[in-house]
């Protein structure tokens, strides 16, 4: 029987039979703003997963270690169970988001090189910025560890700056977890989806991601399906 160990603010884990498995169920619930704003979305759960999945997918095989095993049915996937670095791992390509405030700049800038910010992940602290070597101070990774997980975030954002463009979206930012193996490997854990990345329409500029639900732009589910489908067709997996 499985086992509920967790209830995040968008799934919730679940301990296997198998000490190094956990099932991943991906919920229906939206948070913003710390959490402060929450609802309940129609089918995201659902889409996330779809979503992670094709993305952790065209990672793989694209050579990116992960904690992805499989899909198991429209909200569930099982991954291998990891000891979490307890840190949000931030990529902006173009100039958004909390950057856009913090430096009182127009969004839409594309920056020279990309921006890479690290926060502690600490919702009783509302995730604060440090640095790497504040992170290594106090214990949260070791030198070799942050230069693994960023070496890895370059990576994830070179192919995924290919897939969504190639899927007519523009990857503005967004925010990777890691996780250690038992054996001490660093993989890519947490999901890849509209919750965790900023997407604009390549032509219309339009946000696809959970700045719709943030700013209250619209229909997030509708949001959602259209970038599985666009997501579906570039990796030429529709079905
Ligand atoms: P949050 O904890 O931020 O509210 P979620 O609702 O997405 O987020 O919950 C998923 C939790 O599971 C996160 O805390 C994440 O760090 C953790 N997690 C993700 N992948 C793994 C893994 N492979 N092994 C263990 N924990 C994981
Ligand atoms: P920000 O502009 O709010 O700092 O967000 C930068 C990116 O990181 C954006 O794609 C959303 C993502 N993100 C998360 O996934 N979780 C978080 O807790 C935060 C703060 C940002």
């Amino acid at each position: 029987m499985d086992k509920l160990i967790y209830t995040g603010k968008a799934k919730q884990m679940w301990q296997t039979a198998d000490p190094n498995v956990l099932k991943v169920v991906y919920t229906n619930q939206a948070t913003a703003l710390n959490g402060k704003k929450k609802d309940q979305i129609r089918e995201k759960g659902e889409l996330n997963n779809q979503i992670s999945t094709l993305v952790f997918d065209y990672l793989i095989a694209n050579g990116i270690p992960t904690h992805f095993i499989k899909k198991l049915n429209d909200t569930e996937e099982l991954v291998k169970k990891c000891q979490m670095i307890r840190l949000e791992f931030v990529t902006r390509n173009v100039c958004a988001g909390h950057f856009a405030s913090r430096f009182g700049m127009e969004e839409g800038r594309v920056f020279d090189q990309p921006v890479e910010e690290l926060f502690y992940k600490s919702d009783e602290l509302g995730d604060p910025f440090l640095n790497n070597s504040g992170a290594q101070g106090l214990g949260f990774a070791t030198a070799d560890d942050l230069q693994a997980c960023w070496h890895l975030s370059e990576r994830v954002n070179t192919l995924l700056t290919i897939l969504f463009r190639r899927a007519g979206m523009q990857l503005v930012d967004f925010k990777l977890e890691f996780g250690k193996l038992p054996d001490g490997h660093i993989v890519l854990a947490d999901e890849f989806s509209p919750d965790n990345c900023r997407l604009w329409d390549l032509k219309t500029r339009q946000h696809m991601d959970k700045d719709v639900f943030r700013r209250n732009l619209g229909d997030l589910t509708v949001t959602y399906e259209e970038v599985l489908h666009r997501l579906q067709k570039a990796l030429g997996k529709e079905n």
